[in-house]
């Protein structure tokens, strides 16, 4: 079978989707089962994918375009199988505000919070602090601003460096306690992991260097929270429509009980810090037994 591997590509996540891709691809070659040709997206794509002749696609993008089911708009015109989820899921996903209305729909508790204009930043706290600022469509925690107790909001927010990634933003009220995760692939929840960090949260340093978070596999939590996760992991997932290999990502606040998901990730990292290829090791499923997963789960 020939696998056309995509990533790269030009989105703020394009260093990181190198390393997810470029992994995948070892990982496919060293399966032995498939002939691999690597592409580096540019906006010729659909001439690339055409001239790789592939029998299925392994996408390896992230972020806008990648992850957002553009590029899946693509695969989809073709006609040729890929991996991960499919056009309308990776939409709703990637809006960060769009898919919480998913959640609540059905039943998983979501954290408040309000669209950010730049009009609106300058008047008032949109929420009260401490609250985060964060692009609605962003990844690997791109503009992510957190506004702490007492802070000058206003001020803070004008000038966060979020307004980079755009004006669709949004603050969405700080969830303290544990940073957990769970990667789902097809009808199974993986397992939960917890981050620590020693840096403010778990942003793209605390993500990619090693060294930068401790992730413990599996979370030292109560049964009954660890299987309310796995739950919520597999209902988001499902929800939305999803396809593959996800992840998503929670809050959980230990002192009151409440467990608050943040978002559900269709592209989840598959670099050497990344947490999904580390919850399937430690369920026995090797990177090349889940690499070559992806790409018999492909369709279109
Ligand atoms: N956006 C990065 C790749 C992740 O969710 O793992
Ligand atoms: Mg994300």
């Amino acid at each position: 079978k020939r696998v056309a591997i995509v990533y790269g590509g030009w989105s703020s996540e394009r260093e990181v989707s190198l390393s997810s891709g470029r992994q995948m691809a070892a990982a496919a070659r060293e399966s032995g089962q498939y002939d691999v040709v690597e592409i580096d997206a540019t906006r010729e794509l659909a001439n690339q994918i055409l001239d790789a002749k592939p029998d299925v696609i392994l996408n390896g993008l992230h972020g806008p375009w990648g992850e957002d089911g553009c590029v899946q708009g693509v695969f989809e015109i073709l006609g040729i199988p890929y991996s991960h989820s499919g056009v309308a899921a990776s939409a709703v996903a990637m809006d960060k505000r769009k898919s919480k209305a998913v959640y609540a729909q059905n039943g998983i508790e979501i954290a408040a919070d309000v669209k950010v204009t730049r009009e609106f930043a300058a008047k008032e706290h949109p929420l009260p602090p401490p609250y985060v600022i964060k692009p609605i469509a962003e990844g690997s925690s791109f503009g992510v601003v957190m506004v702490r107790k007492g802070a000058n909001a206003p001020a803070d927010i004008l000038m966060s460096d979020s307004w980079v990634y755009g004006d669709n933003l949004m603050a969405e009220e700080y969830i303290p306690g544990r940073e957990i995760t769970v990667g789902v692939m097809g009808d199974r929840a993986l397992c939960v992991t917890e981050i620590t960090t020693l840096r403010e949260f778990y942003d793209f340093d605390a993500k990619y260097e090693s060294g930068g978070s401790r992730h413990v596999v599996p979370a030292d939590l109560p049964g009954r929270v660890t299987q309310a996760v796995m739950d919520a992991a597999l209902k988001a997932h499902q929800a939305l429509g999803c396809r593959g290999v996800t992840r998503s990502d929670f809050r959980y606040d230990d002192e009151k009980d409440r467990l608050v998901i943040l978002e559900t990730n269709t592209q989840p990292g598959m670099t050497p810090t990344s947490l999904v290829p580390e919850q399937a090791a430690h369920l026995g499923i090797s990177f090349v037994e889940l690499v070559s997963w992806m790409i018999e789960d492909a369709s279109c």
